[in-house]
């Protein structure tokens, strides 16, 4: 059954805003789109608190998802990120038939299987169903630089065995066919709904992730931005009316020697915010926050940043980059540990990003996606 408001009447915006003579694409009722440096829902400026919930679609029965959606919706989130991918291999199948686990993939050798059945793509289905019913709106992330839930190693591990580099996934044209063949499936399955916000290529690309790096990826060879580049043109391709953004950390190529040494602000991680933020098809940008795993003193001569000090120069940092840009900005990851941290860090990280109004537009818009701590990111 179709939950979701059937796509009848559209919308036609004429303009972005001054400064940039692009016209907006006219769009479905329902879904949401930028202007300049804001987001805007059915022409109006759209503002919201969201939540990241990368575990959601694994609940296992449809209360639970019911009652997640319920307490976020009294909270007031209208955003949520989550992911549109669950993979496993073909030895773990019979474990996840009996735990009842959500899997959408199924490898084996060098191909993987859809599992679009009751255990499968259909929890997602439910996840974008009920959001909709509390009208929340979903961003959906396709893969995960990270091995977990699935991640773009299963790609690495399947399709290249024996690869001693993480960053053949975003060169192998094998890889890049498999990774697209999974991004059509989802697409299709839901690019006339309302209840996705944005489609993200990736959480968290980088040059390495459990597999290291090869030299040839970096920032200033361009990797990662040509492959931000190919997949947000295939993806806008394929639906020419949902948002598309990265799902970066935000890892900047700033050629400053003050900086030269600075996995952050190097270009080594394989982002280039500024860069990507230029591509045509990434309307908005994505940044993430994890200073106690990111800031090691010694990798930044000369400097003595606290964690909150730090978060407040990365927020500044974004925000201006997204100015720079004219697209909007959200911080959709970040965390500290230990909940003393937490109180005092948190609000002022909130009120930094809300005083430096990610875009710089006259209104101030809170683009926080309020996460836990999640040790494996980093
Ligand atoms: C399947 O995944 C499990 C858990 O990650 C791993 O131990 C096992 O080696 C994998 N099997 C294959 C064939 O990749
Ligand atoms: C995996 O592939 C092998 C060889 O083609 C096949 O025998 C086996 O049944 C497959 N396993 C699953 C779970 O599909
Ligand atoms: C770093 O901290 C030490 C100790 O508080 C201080 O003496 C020094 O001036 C600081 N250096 C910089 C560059 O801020
Ligand atoms: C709070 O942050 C500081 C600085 O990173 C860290 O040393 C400390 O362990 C944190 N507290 C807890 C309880 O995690």
């Amino acid at each position: 059954m179709k939950l979701w408001i059937s796509v009848a009447s559209f919308l036609f915006s004429l303009f972005t805003s001054a400064e940039s003579t692009a016209v907006k694409r006219a769009v479905p009722q329902g879904f949401v789109t930028t202007r300049g440096a804001e987001f805007e829902l059915d022409g109006s400026p759209f503002a919201f608190v969201g939540a990241n919930s990368y575990w959601l679609p694994l609940l296992t029965t449809a209360q639970d998802v019911e009652t997640t959606f319920q307490q976020m919706h009294a909270a007031g989130v209208k955003v949520l990120r989550t992911w549109g991918f669950n993979a496993i291999n073909a030895s773990e199948l019979a474990g996840a038939l009996e735990s009842g686990l959500t899997y959408y993939q199924v490898w084996n050798n060098s191909d993987w299987t859809l599992n679009d059945g009751p255990q499968g793509l259909e929890r997602l289905d439910n996840v974008l169903n009920t959001a909709l019913k509390y009208d929340i709106r979903v961003i959906l992330a396709f893969t995960n630089n990270w091995v977990g839930y699935g991640g773009m190693e299963l790609y690495v591990d399947h399709i290249m065995p024996g690869a001693s580099t993480h960053d053949v996934f975003y060169t192998d044209p094998r890889m890049i066919a498999s990774y697209q063949r999974y991004v059509k499936t989802i697409v299709n399955r839901y690019k006339d709904s309302p209840a996705i916000f944005a489609w993200e290529m990736m959480n968290e690309a980088r040059c390495l992730g459990d597999l290291p790096s090869s030299s040839a990826c970096s920032a200033p060879l361009g990797t990662i931005p040509t492959w931000y580049k190919e997949q947000s043109d295939f993806i806008r391709s394929l639906d020419p009316f949902h948002l598309i953004t990265t799902g970066g950390e935000g890892h900047f190529y700033w050629q400053n020697p003050a900086f030269a040494s600075d996995y952050n602000f190097n270009g080594q991680a394989g982002e280039d915010f500024d860069f990507d933020l230029t591509l045509p098809n990434v309307d908005f940008a994505t940044y993430h926050m994890y200073p106690q795993l990111w800031y090691p003193q010694l990798d930044f001569p000369g400097s003595n940043f606290t964690v909150e000090g730090w978060g407040l120069f990365w927020i500044d940092a974004h925000a201006n980059a997204a100015k720079k840009a004219g697209k909007p900005l959200i911080l959709e990851e970040f965390g500290v540990t230990g909940l003393t941290n937490k109180t005092t860090i948190y609000p002022s990280w909130v009120g930094r990003a809300l005083d430096t109004k990610h875009g710089g537009q006259v209104q101030t818009y809170l683009l926080i996606f309020v996460s836990h701590f999640i040790s494996t990111t980093g």
